[in-house]
C-alpha cells in the first residue's frame, strides 16, 4: 500500500498519475472521461498565447474549462515571455486551476516560429518566462520540457540550466518528456536522464513522461525513477480505464476488472455523443476515429472491430457500428 497524496502548489492530488496535454485529443470529453475513471488533474492541448489575449476567441467553449472538471490547467505557447505571462493571466481568470508553460513542442510550424521545443536552447527565455506568469497569477505554475534540443553537449547544458533554475526558482511542477525536440516522438524516451533530475535536484517536483503505454509501465516507470509523478498520454487516448488500473496497482489492491465489452461500447458512444455536441456530424466522425484504435484495443476482434468503425460515415451508421460489435441492443 502505497498510497499517498501530492500537491502541486495549493492543489492536492489523491495520485501521482495525470493525463498529458495532448493537442487535438485533450479537449473537454477526454479530460472529463479520465476524471471519472480517477485521474486527478488534466491539461488542455497546447494553446496559443495569442488566444487568450483576444477577448472574442477566448469566449468561444472550446477554450474555456467546464465547472465539473476542476483541477484542469491551461497550457500556453508563446514566443514573448510577457505575453505568455499576460495570456496566463486571462486564462486563470476564466477558471483554470493552474498554469503549464509549453517548451516542448517539436512541431515544425512552432520551431520556425521559435516557440515550443525551440525555446530549449534558450534557458534564459525560459527562467524569464516563468518568473513573469509566477508574478501575474496566484496558481501553481508548471513547465513542460524535453530532456533537450538535441543530442549535443550544448543542448545538455542547457537542459541542466533549465532544470538548475526551475528548482531555485520554486516551480511547481516540472514535466519531463524523456526525449529530445530534434526527436520527436521517435526511439524510447530515456528515464535515466528523467530520473537524474530528480536525484540532483530533490526539492523540485518533477513528474516523467514518455512510453507509458499500461498501467504496469506507469506503476514501475513512477517506482525505479524516484520521480514524484508520472503523465500519461498515447496511452490514454480511447483508454481512461487506464487510470483506474493504474490506482488499483498503485494501491496494491490489484489491477482493476477489465470493463465489459458493453461498459466500452457505452462510453465509446457517450464519448461520441459528446464530441457530437460540440460538432457538426461531419467534423465529428473523423474527429471520433482518432479515438477509435484506442478503444479497440480491449476489443477481442480488435482488427475487425477498428476497420468496422473507420468505414462508418454517418453518425447513424457510427452508432450502429458500435452497438453491433460491442453487442448493445
Ligand atoms: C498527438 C500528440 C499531441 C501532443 N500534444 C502535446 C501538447 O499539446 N502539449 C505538450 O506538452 N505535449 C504534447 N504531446 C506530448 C505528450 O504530452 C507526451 O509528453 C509524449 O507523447 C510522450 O508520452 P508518450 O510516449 O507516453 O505518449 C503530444 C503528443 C502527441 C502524440
Amino acid at each position: 500500500m502505497q498510497e499517498k497524496a501530492i500537491k502541486i502548489g495549493n492543489i492536492e492530488l489523491n495520485m501521482p498519475f495525470i493525463q498529458a496535454p495532448l493537442a487535438g485529443y485533450t479537449d473537454y470529453p477526454m479530460r472529463i472521461l479520465a476524471k471519472r475513471f480517477g485521474c486527478p488533474l488534466t491539461f488542455t492541448g497546447v494553446m496559443l498565447d495569442k488566444i487568450a489575449l483576444h477577448p472574442k476567441i477566448l469566449r468561444k467553449k472550446e477554450f474555456r474549462p467546464h465547472e465539473d472538471e476542476h483541477p484542469v490547467a491551461a497550457q500556453v505557447l508563446g514566443d514573448n515571455p510577457q505575453m505568455m505571462a499576460d495570456a496566463a493571466e486571462q486564462f486563470v481568470q476564466i477558471g483554470y486551476d493552474l498554469i503549464d508553460l509549453n517548451f516542448a513542442c517539436p512541431a515544425p510550424k512552432v520551431l520556425r516560429r521559435a516557440r515550443g521545443g525551440h525555446l530549449m536552447q534558450q534557458p534564459g527565455f525560459i527562467r524569464e518566462a516563468f518568473l513573469r506568469t509566477r508574478e501575474k497569477v496566484r496558481c501553481p505554475v508548471c513547465m513542460k520540457i524535453r530532456i533537450g534540443f538535441d543530442a549535443s553537449e550544448a543542448s545538455e547544458a542547457d537542459f541542466w540550466t533549465i532544470c538548475e533554475n526551475a528548482a531555485a526558482d520554486g516551480v511547481d511542477l516540472l514535466a519531463i518528456h524523456g526525449r529530445t525536440v530534434q526527436q520527436k516522438y521517435r526511439g524510447k524516451a530515456d528515464w535515466t536522464r528523467i530520473a537524474q533530475v530528480k536525484k540532483r535536484f530533490g526539492q523540485l517536483k518533477v513528474f516523467g513522461s514518455g512510453d507509458i503505454m499500461d498501467a504496469g509501465t506507469a506503476v514501475s516507470r513512477l517506482n525505479e525513477s524516484g520521480v514524484d509523478g508520472i503523465i500519461v498520454a498515447r496511452g490514454a487516448v480511447g483508454n481512461p480505464w487506464i487510470f483506474a488500473e493504474i490506482r488499483g496497482l498503485w494501491q496494491g489492491t490489484g489491477l482493476a476488472q477489465e470493463p465489459s465489452l458493453e461498459e466500452q461500447g457505452h462510453l465509446m458512444l457517450e464519448h461520441l455523443e459528446m464530441i457530437l455536441a460540440d460538432r457538426r456530424w461531419q467534423k465529428a466522425i473523423p474527429y471520433f476515429r482518432k479515438f477509435a484504435a484506442g478503444y479497440c484495443r480491449r476489443h477481442p476482434e480488435r482488427k475487425k472491430t477498428l476497420l468496422a468503425i473507420m468505414a462508418a460515415k454517418t453518425e447513424a451508421e457510427l452508432i450502429t457500428v458500435i452497438k453491433n460489435t460491442y453487442g448493445l441492443h
